[in-house]
Parts: structure tokens; sequence; C-alpha cells
């Protein structure tokens, strides 16, 4: 198995092209494909936080006044206070995604890869390969946080951005694709999530 850590931001990458389709549940009806769409809504709700955090970042890379409805959360004049800024919510973030993934790998894939005689084992192994990836680019960006933190230079602050867009386009397309496939199956065989 390939090791990660020593894998490049640009290396580090989701094998889209490689991604198995989930086998059918002919059984589902459209109650149970609408249950499933918890997921998608469980994500929306994490791209939603992303974006917030995308936009704080824009700004203090545009060097950019704040605008009114993000005043409280970021920008001083002190490019340094901003920095660290961004290091907080980057590393609360990191928290609540491994969190989502810890629940998704602890208890949403053995009980998805056990129902319907076995028959998604092959697409739960593609989501744990692309949690591998995930989870490499949440240490990568925790740890730059905390640099950013301790030591808000541009240096850090310019690795934490880069860490940052990297996990969220990671993210995106992970989520889109977990919960496009799963969302049969865990409305048929788990109900709730
Ligand atoms: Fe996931
Ligand atoms: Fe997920």
């Amino acid at each position: 198995m390939t090791d990660l850590s020593t894998q490049s931001l640009d290396e580090l990458r989701l094998d889209e092209a490689g991604r198995p389709k989930a086998p059918p549940v002919p059984e589902a009806t459209e109650m149970h494909r609408y249950q499933g769409q918890q997921l998608a809504a469980i994500h929306r709700h994490y791209l939603m936080e992303m974006a917030q955090i995308s936009a704080v970042l824009t700004r203090i890379e545009a060097r950019d006044t704040p605008p009114e409805h993000l005043k409280q959360i970021v920008l001083s004049l002190d490019m340094s206070e901003n920095f660290r800024v961004f290091g907080s919510l980057c590393g609360r973030e990191c928290q609540v995604l491994k969190f989502h993934h810890d629940i998704e790998g602890a208890d949403m894939f053995p009980r998805i890869e056990a129902a319907g005689g076995g028959k998604f084992r092959e697409i739960v192994a593609k989501l744990k390969a692309e949690h591998a990836v995930v989870h490499e680019l949440i240490i990568r960006l925790s740890r730059a946080a905390e640099a950013l933190a301790a030591d808000p230079t541009e240096v850090n602050f310019i690795q934490a951005a880069a860490t940052f867009r990297k996990l969220e386009e990671v993210v995106r397309s992970h989520f889109g694709y977990e919960e496009t496939e799963l969302a049969e199956a865990i409305g048929y065989y788990l109900g709730s999530i």
C-alpha cells in the first residue's frame, strides 16, 4: 500500500476514474431513497462550513477590508491576527471532519458492508481508500493550522492555505460520490445513520 505521508500535496488525490458504482437495490422505494439523502444533508452542512472558511481565506489573501457580515469572524488590520484566526478555523474544521469520517468508518461502513449479502464490499473498500487520502490531508492541515496559530507568518499561512484548498477539493469530490452511491443502501438497509 502506498505510504501517503511521503506524497506531495499534488500527488495526493482520489482515483476518481476507478470509482465503482454501487449495485442497485431493486427492493428500494422512493421512500428509502429519500431517507438515504440524510448523508447528503450532513455533507452539505460540512461543505457550507468549509465554504465560509474559504471565503475568509480569500479575503485574507486579497488583504481585503472586512465585508460587513464577516467582520465578527475575521480580519483585523493586524495580518498575523488574521493568520491566527484562519489557523484556528482550520483546526476546528479538521476535528469535525475527522469525527464525521470516524463515525462512517466505525459504524456506517461495516453495516453497509454486511448488508445485501456483501454486495457493497467493493464500493466500501473504495470509500475506505478515499478516507485514507482525506485523513492524510486532515493530519497535514491540523499540523499546518497549529504551526500557523503558534507562529503566524506568511510562509506558514501559505502552507495552511494550500492544504485547506486541497482538502476542500478532495472532500467535495468524496462526499458527492459517497452520498450518491450509498443513498439507496442507507435508506433500505440502515434506515438511519
Ligand atoms: Fe466518507
Ligand atoms: Fe461522509
